[in-house]
C-alpha cells in the first residue's frame, strides 16, 4: 500500500479544499470537513476503492437520499449517536432514567394534545386493542408534574400514518400528546401496531441485502416526554414477545426497554414506568432541533 495521505502534497491539498488555509467560513465546520475528507481518502487508500466503485457511491448517495431516515438507523450510526450522548452523561455523572434510544424518521409534529386515557387509533383496524399504562417519575422516585407524552407507532400493518404508502389512514391515527396530571400517570389504548420492513427494493433494502442483513423491525411504540425541569426523554418500547425483539435491523432496541404484553385476555396490556433525569439547565432540557415532518 502507498502512503499517499501522509504526503506534503494531499496534506496541502486537505488544508486548501477543507478552507483551513482561509481566513474565512466557520472553523468548526472546516475542522470536521478536514477530518472527514481525510477518513475518506483512508478508505480510497486502504481498500484500493477504484474510480468506478468511488462514483457507484456517489450515485447510490444521490438516489437514496430520500431514505438516509432509515439508512442512518439501518448502519448504526443513530444508535452510535444514543451511545455517545450516554457516554458523556456518564462522563458528567448523569447515568440514571429510562434509557434512551433511536427517534427514527416517522415522527409527526403537531398530533392532538389530549387527555391521558385517549385512543390513539381514529379508523378501523383489525389488530388486538394495546392498551398502555404507567407513570412519569423523577430520579427520586418523585412524581413528574405537568408532562406531555408524546405517543406514535405505526398499525397493524406495520404502516405509520402520513407516511402510509397505501395512502390510507388519518393525518394523526395511532400519534398523539398526551397532557398528563400532577400525579404523572399515563394510560392510552390504540390498536396493536405491527414490525415493519424498509421499503423492498428502495435504498435502504438494497444496502441491507448487499451485507446480508435483513430491514426489519420488531412491532414498537415511540415515546417523547418533555416536563417542565426534566429533560426530555425520546425512546421506545420494543414487544418482548417479538421474534425480532432482539434482532432489529435499527438497533433501537435495548434492555429494559422490552416488556412483554399480557395477552392472556386476547387484548394486549403492557405497563411500563419511565424515570427522567433532572435537566441541569434549559437548554439541556430541551428537544433536539433535528428537523421533523409535520401536519
Ligand atoms: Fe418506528
Amino acid at each position: 500500500m502507498t502512503n499517499l495521505l501522509a504526503s506534503k502534497t494531499v496534506q496541502t491539498l486537505l488544508d486548501r479544499a477543507s478552507g483551513i488555509s482561509e481566513a474565512g467560513g466557520n472553523a468548526r465546520l472546516k475542522a470536521i470537513m478536514r477530518d472527514l475528507l481525510e477518513s475518506t481518502m483512508a478508505l480510497i487508500e486502504k481498500h484500493d476503492i477504484s474510480e468506478s466503485e468511488f462514483w457507484q457511491v456517489i450515485h447510490y448517495l444521490q438516489t437514496g437520499a430520500p431514505e438516509f431516515g432509515l439508512i442512518v438507523p439501518g448502519v448504526g450510526l443513530e444508535h452510535f449517536l444514543d451511545l455517545h450522548m450516554d457516554a458523556k452523561d456518564a462522563a458528567a455523572g448523569l447515568s440514571g432514567g429510562t434509557p434512551r434510544t433511536i427517534e427514527g424518521p416517522l415522527y409527526v409534529a403537531g398530533a392532538p394534545l389530549v387527555a391521558s386515557g385517549a385512543h390513539l387509533t381514529d379508523e378501523a383496524d383489525e389488530g388486538a386493542v394495546l392498551t398502555v399504562s404507567g407513570a412519569v417519575r423523577g430520579p427520586d422516585g418523585e412524581a413528574v408534574p405537568n408532562a406531555i407524552l408524546h405517543v406514535w407507532h405505526a398499525n397493524s400493518k406495520g404502516f405509520y400514518s402520513h407516511f402510509d404508502p397505501t395512502g390510507a389512514q388519518a393525518t394523526f391515527n395511532n400519534r398523539r400528546r398526551l397532557k398528563l396530571d400532577a400525579e404523572g400517570r399515563y394510560r392510552f389504548s390504540s390498536i396493536m401496531p405491527r414490525g415493519y420492513s424498509v421499503p423492498p427494493g428502495g435504498a435502504t433494502d438494497v444496502l441491507m441485502q448487499a451485507r446480508g442483513r435483513h430491514g426489519n423491525r420488531p412491532a414498537h411504540v415511540h415515546f417523547l416526554i418533555e416536563a417542565p425541569g426534566y429533560r426530555t426523554l425520546t425512546t421506545q418500547i420494543n414487544f418482548g414477545d417479538d421474534p425480532l425483539a432482539r434482532d432489529d435491523f435499527a438497533f433501537g432496541t435495548r434492555e429494559g426497554l422490552l416488556p412483554t404484553p399480557d395477552r392472556s385476555r386476547g387484548d394486549a396490556q403492557i405497563t411500563f414506568d419511565f424515570a427522567l433525569v433532572r435537566a441541569r439547565s434549559k437548554a439541556d432540557a430541551g428537544f433536539s432541533t433535528r428537523p421533523r415532518a409535520s401536519a
